[in-house]
């Protein structure tokens, strides 16, 4: 069975303050999509990868293990959408990943895919969440407090059977949707079950200054 990971990385990343693409920003001297890139083609049940680059960016060497790379678009959804168009013809299972998840290690991609091949549409990482989480009003009052025993804090890959995620993302351009959360979320639009495994740890999404400094420690553990 063909399994494709489309690795997303076409934001700009302004959280991170930068000023270049997140997806470029170096640790441990290369840019995370490198690194991305590196674990979703270094999992096992993975055959190809395709990458989502930001305009301008498509050439450069830190994407030369891709099968393909096309551009992104202006948003997350748009980028996927992108991706979905440029699978090779035969992929049957597609895994999206975010590169700003750089360090999720192949094994994570692999548990994901094996997922979708015993037969779930849609399979998703999470992780138990640490805080509690409330439900506030646009007035700053809060309006529940969720049962965190219930909630999951989810990662990429998120891994599809190709055609549940095609039709997902052609209802979401149905409806106008353009910019949704996740991939999950628009295969849950269209009522169809998404199973939850086992997220891991090292698959946090580099997001904030704060984030680059566990990520050049996660590299150096595993050096060490
Ligand atoms: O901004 P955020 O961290 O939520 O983005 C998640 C992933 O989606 C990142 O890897 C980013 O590069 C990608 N993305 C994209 N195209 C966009 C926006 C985000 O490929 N227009």
């Amino acid at each position: 069975v063909s399994v494709a990971c489309i690795v997303v990385a076409a934001g700009r990343g302004e959280r991170l303050g930068e000023g270049c693409p997140k997806a470029f920003v170096e640790i441990g001297g290369r840019p995370l999509v490198w690194h991305a890139l590196r674990a979703a083609s270094g999992a096992a049940r993975v055959t190809h990868v395709v990458v989502v680059a930001p305009d301008g960016l498509e050439g450069d060497p830190a994407l030369a293990g891709a099968v393909a790379v096309v551009r992104g678009g202006a948003t997350r959804q748009h980028s996927v959408a992108n991706g979905l168009a440029a699978l090779p013809g035969d992929t049957e299972v597609v895994l999206v990943h975010d590169a700003a998840r750089c360090l999720a290690p192949p094994e994570l991609f692999d548990a994901v895919a094996a997922g979708v091949l015993s037969g779930h549409d849609a399979v998703i990482p999470g992780l138990p969440v640490v805080d509690t989480l409330k439900v506030v009003d646009a007035a700053g009052r809060v309006t529940a407090t969720p049962d965190r025993a219930e909630l999951r804090a989810v990662q990429t890959p998120q891994g599809f059977r190709r055609d549940v995620l095609e039709r997902a993302h052609a209802a979401a351009v149905e409806r106008g949707d353009t910019d949704a959360p996740d991939d999950a979320a628009l295969v849950e639009r269209i009522g169809l079950p998404v199973h939850v495994v086992a997220g891991h740890p090292d698959a946090f999404k580099v997001t904030r200054p704060q984030d680059l400094l566990l990520a050049e420690s996660v590299l150096a553990r595993r050096a060490a």
